[in-house]
């Protein structure tokens, strides 16, 4: 993206305008390995490289994220009480605007995408879309055939019907059961709602997987990392673009 130095510069949260303006007048900002004066100069942002008062800084404004989600945090931008999904990364994220796509419970873990690109995040959760996600979930009770045909036929959950979705039992037992779900929407408590229409409440959610992503196994809880160029791809193209 091309943006005026001084802009580059506030957006990565590195300081204010005004600051800006006056460091790089006094010639502590270079760019591509130059010293470079004037604040209105036009930059590169994912090309250009940024050292500012002598320390390299990664100037991409376009960074996407996987992370692995922990229960107990709260998948919002900001919250004036409770620790957010934000807080996991370093600031420079939430200082470029990136947001989470979608929202995961305070108590479902697992996989979570935040991104830059508003636009990639809105095709992402339009309904018209049917990204899959899918669960990983133990819940209350014996799973039996009744229940995957329920979710296949989709639910009646008061204000909508629920999609045809697709559940899998794993080990089913009076006490609980664990099986995983495939929906291709994603409406507020979904799976949990699904459950509860069948008489089972949820006791453990995690996502698994969104879209074509899988949640990387090397991330413990809490860790994240940024997409790959081929991760990327192909959210581009789940999202038609
Ligand atoms: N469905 C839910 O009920 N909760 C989540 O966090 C995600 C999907």
């Amino acid at each position: 993206m091309k943006i005026r130095l001084d802009r580059w510069m506030t957006a990565l949260g590195l300081c204010s305008r005004s600051e800006a303006k006056n460091l790089i007048r006094k010639g502590t900002v270079r760019v591509n390995g130059k010293n470079v004066s004037n604040p209105a100069d036009a930059v590169e942002t994912e090309q250009d490289t940024l050292l500012f008062q002598g320390n390299p800084v990664d100037g991409r404004l376009f960074r996407h994220v996987m992370l692995n989600k922990p229960a107990g945090i709260l998948t919002a931008a900001r919250d004036p009480k409770q620790p957010t999904v934000m807080e996991l990364l370093p600031p420079v994220y939430a200082s470029i605007g990136c947001m989470p796509v979608g929202r995961l419970d305070k108590d479902t873990t697992g996989l979570l995408i935040l991104t830059c690109d508003g636009e990639m995040n809105h095709r992402l959760l339009s309904p018209a879309r049917h990204v899959d996600k899918v669960y990983e979930a133990r819940v209350t009770g014996r799973l039996t055939e009744k229940e995957v045909l329920a979710f296949a036929e989709g639910l009646d959950l008061h204000e909508f019907t629920a999609r045809p979705a697709l559940l899998e039992i794993g080990r089913a037992e009076e006490g609980d059961s664990l099986a995983r779900v495939t929906v291709s929407e994603g409406k507020f408590h979904q799976v949990k709602r699904m459950f509860a229409a069948t008489g089972h409440e949820v006791l453990m959610l995690h996502r698994s997987r969104f879209g074509p992503l899988t949640l990387d196994p090397a991330l413990s809880e809490g860790g994240w990392r940024e997409l790959t160029e081929q991760e990327l791809g192909a959210l581009r193209a789940a999202a038609g673009m």
